[in-house]
């Protein structure tokens, strides 16, 4: 079967490399001339682990192409899937004009039955406005089925959540649809991947349920931690003990600065913002919200009390991107920090593995230095925040670091290090709940 996925992107890149990988016959269209060009030269724009080598091993077994040539590839497939962006607009909803334009080109070229398949994250409703457009641009009414099948990828481990997914979405009306979208799926059968079949609007929500779902679990724990702290309880044996409750769960029940990345920020917002467009409030996920931009302000004051006072505060921040292993630093709650110890005249001393050119990006200007390692980055300072949990971080020879720093404080806002091992090297040490 052909599949042509428009929209190179993180969802479009590893879901076409992924379906490459399933056997499929997959072009990767974009319009960015540049996006494509790097692609063909086996450039990878985005830091994936796995992507590269499986990338590279589909385009030499000729399974995998790249194109700017979106009609004949629209016209070549039979499954046509829509990855374009969906940033959030200046009103706090998502900027649907991408997937408008895509629409647009499907009504135009489209000669005979397909099927389409909306995988950017979208608004309720939707699914069925798209189908309604495309509709009522084409000239010539060829059938076609509209389905949609959300990501539920995380960075850093989305080809891993793409070839054993915990399940597959799918929402149409359409039965030929279904069972088509089921077949470009096949090889997650084998491995007894739950499937949903439901309507484009269920499905539509349980993307946005889901992520908003995440993102409460961690702010609660983000809050139990903080109260944590206040009465000297350990934050990891509370949270330990609750997720042994099989009906709460253990995973992301970790205390942090926040959530941040392109996902949960963006569709929490967007659900608060269906809620109210719909009369229906989202009372939850607006606290959530409120909670989550407050963590890093609490992270802010705790180094702030810990140095006592910021003020030309030589600080080293190991880590910039939102989580590890991405370069993603997209509502990082690292950069929220830096970007607050700078407004309160601190010097940052920043590093992160992969990072740094995305970081510089949004922390130009003064009161940044930019370090080629940790060791760099320590070297000197007041005192050392923690602030995206890399492996290379937990591995630190922690000796080392204490002989670099003026100060040795240390704020671990991801709770890498054991606070006894830590007091016995001699630090200072504030974890974030314990
Ligand atoms: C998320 C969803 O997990 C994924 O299903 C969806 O498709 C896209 O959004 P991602 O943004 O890649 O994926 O990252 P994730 O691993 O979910 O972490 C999101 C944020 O929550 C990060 O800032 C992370 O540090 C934070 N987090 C996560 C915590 O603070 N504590 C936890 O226990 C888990």
């Amino acid at each position: 079967m052909r599949v042509t996925v428009i929209g190179t992107g993180y969802v479009g890149l590893v879901c076409g490399v992924g379906l490459a990988d399933f056997g499929l016959n997959v072009t990767c269209v974009d319009c960015n001339q540049q996006r494509i060009s790097a692609l063909q030269r086996g450039e990878m724009p985005i830091y994936e682990i796995g992507l590269e080598e499986i990338l590279k091993r589909c385009v030499k077994n000729h399974r995998l192409k790249f194109s700017t040539d979106l009609k004949t590839a629209i016209q070549q497939a039979a499954v046509i899937i829509v990855a374009v962006g969906t940033p959030e607009g200046a009103n706090g909803k998502p900027d649907l004009s991408q997937i408008e334009t895509v629409a647009q080109s499907l009504a135009s070229s489209i000669q005979e039955y397909k099927v389409i398949v909306v995988k950017s994250t979208v608004p309720l409703g939707t699914t069925r406005r798209l189908n309604d457009l495309i509709k009522k641009q084409q000239k010539r009414k060829v059938k076609f089925d509209i389905v949609y099948n959300p990501e539920f990828l995380r960075e850093g481990t989305a080809i891993e959540d793409f070839m054993r997914p915990n399940r597959v979405v799918i929402g149409s009306d359409s039965k030929e649809a279904t069972r088509v979208v089921k077949e470009i799926y096949r090889p997650l059968y084998i491995i007894e991947t739950p499937f949903i079949v439901t309507t484009p609007e269920a499905a539509e929500m349980i993307k946005y349920a889901s992520n908003t779902f995440l993102a409460t679990k961690i702010t609660f724990i983000n809050e139990v931690a903080n109260l944590c702290e206040k009465i000297g309880a350990d934050v990891h044996h509370v949270a330990y003990a609750l997720g042994l409750d099989k009906r709460i769960g253990s995973m992301f029940l970790h205390p942090g600065p926040g959530f941040g990345g392109s996902c949960f920020p963006k569709d929490v917002r967007a659900l608060v913002e269906a809620g109210k467009e719909l009369n229906s409030p989202q009372r939850l996920a607006e606290i959530v919200l409120q909670i989550n931009q407050a963590q890093s302000e609490i992270v802010v004051a705790k180094i702030d009390r810990a140095l006592q006072g910021l003020d030309q505060k030589r600080i080293g921040v190991l880590g910039l991107s939102f989580k590890p292993n991405t370069d993603d630093v997209r509502e990082s709650p690292s950069l929220a920090i830096c970007k607050k110890l700078v407004e309160n005249h601190a010097i940052i001393q920043a590093y992160d593995p992969v990072a740094v050119p995305n970081s510089r990006k949004v922390l130009s200007g003064e009161g940044v230095i930019f370090c080629e390692n940790a060791y760099d980055a320590v070297t000197k300072v007041d005192g050392l925040v923690i602030a995206t949990e890399w492996n290379e971080f937990r591995n630190i020879d922690l000796i080392k670091v204490k002989s670099l720093m003026k100060n040795p404080v240390v704020i671990d806002t991801r709770n890498i290090f054991e606070p006894q091992k830590m007091k016995k090297i001699g630090f200072q040490y504030f974890g974030q709940g314990r």
